[in-house]
């Protein structure tokens, strides 16, 4: 007898989905480490003017928390129209933004409204791994399709899987996680001229790099793409939980057939705008750890290290044996990085300068350590 309520039931033993069984849920190590460097946060907290904001913001909207929120958001969606169209050079309007709770709900949402069951949705691997397990949940078959071997995307091979195949949704990530690079704008464009569904440019990222957004390209193809973006990365709100996407009309109102009702809470919406506000000294840190990504490349490379390209906050490097083993080697010194699951490498997110130290010099103990241990 446990002594948690009902805890003598087992998973296996409950009437689940057939399709969800022997399924393993998303899952970063969060352990309580000096150097975390594992889930691509912006390491800089926010700045206390950006607290004072927030805080003062939450206060306000709980005078009202006896009543549903905006369940349309629409002053943070006009928020967020305003930061794209001033980032991108692009008008985009509240009524081409969408928000909700992290990207991976915007994402959901759209799986929920393209994908289902019967349909399919493609994505080149290796990529970020919840666009299969969101397919999943929401009955979608997942159709991978691969990279180069240097990991980049072959957009004439690109296009023509997409068009064998013929998804139903397909997701581009620039830049990718966990590999790192952007996606070409002509590569981009034959995917989209191939897709005879919805293409899900998922730009987690794209603050990091210096490529245009794929939302110049929505005027375009505006019953095909959609541009999905979050503030958890370069925004340092991965706590506030606020992704949002970008697209024609239309597409928003495909969504609200499939969103909860009030889902993004009074809170979080104050909370969000406030953040918004100090935009200017949250994406500050872009061009710091830009700097920091550059240089942790170039210490990786001078120790013997291959590390991919990358347009991100994180560098996925190797070769190692045994990648699992290493990234224990890495735990032992206090450094938690990401296995990602791509044979012999392993993916680091950028941190602080006194933490790339840190990973600097364990990288340094590992590469002297043997042969054997890369
Ligand atoms: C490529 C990509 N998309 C989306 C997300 C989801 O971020 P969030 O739900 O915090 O907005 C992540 C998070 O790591 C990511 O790497």
């Amino acid at each position: 007898m446990s002594d948690v309520l009902g805890a003598d039931v087992a998973l296996a033993d409950l009437p689940l989905r057939e399709d969800l069984r022997g399924r393993s849920p998303y899952g970063a190590p969060q352990l309580e480490v000096p150097v975390r460097l594992n889930t691509n946060e912006n390491p800089f907290p926010p700045p206390p003017e950006l607290v004072a904001d927030v805080t003062e913001a939450v206060r306000e909207a709980a005078r009202e928390l006896h009543r549903y929120p905006d369940r349309d958001a629409v002053a943070l969606r006009e928020d967020l129209a305003a930061y794209l169209t001033s980032a991108t050079g692009v008008a985009v309007a509240q009524q081409n933004v969408w928000a909700a709770n992290g990207s991976n709900e915007v994402l959901q949402q759209v799986l929920q409204a393209f994908g289902g069951p019967g349909r399919t949705a493609l994505g080149f691997e290796p990529s970020y791994s919840m666009h299969p397990i969101l397919s999943a949940g929401t009955r979608t078959e997942w159709v991978p399709a691969p990279r180069r071997a240097d990991f980049s995307l072959d957009g004439a091979e690109a296009a023509a899987v997409v068009a064998e195949r013929r998804p139903d949704v397909v997701f581009v990530t620039s830049p990718n996680n966990p590999t790192g690079q952007v996606v070409q704008p002509a590569d981009l464009r034959a995917v989209l001229e191939a897709a005879p569904g919805v293409v899900v440019v998922d730009e987690a990222y794209i603050e990091f790099s210096a490529q245009p957004s794929a939302i110049a390209l929505i005027e375009q193809f505006p019953a095909k793409l959609i541009v999905s973006r979050t503030m958890s990365k370069a925004f340092a709100f991965a706590g506030g939980r606020l992704g949002y996407l970008a697209a024609a009309p239309a597409v928003i109102d495909a969504l609200l057939l499939v969103r909860l009702p009030y889902h993004l809470s009074a809170v979080t919406q104050a909370a969000a705008r406030a953040a918004l506000r100090h935009a200017d000294a949250t994406l500050g840190s872009v061009r710091t750890l830009a700097e920091e990504r550059d240089r942790v490349v170039g210490a990786l490379r001078g120790m013997g290290f291959e590390p991919v390209r990358s347009d991100a906050n994180f560098v996925l490097f190797g070769p190692f044996a045994d990648a699992h083993e290493s990234w224990k080697r890495y735990l032992e010194r206090g450094v938690l990085i990401r296995d990602v699951g791509i044979p012999g490498h392993l993916r680091v997110t950028i941190g602080t300068a006194a933490e790339n130290d840190a990973f600097l010099e364990a990288s340094r103990a590992l590469a002297e350590a043997s042969e054997e241990n890369r």
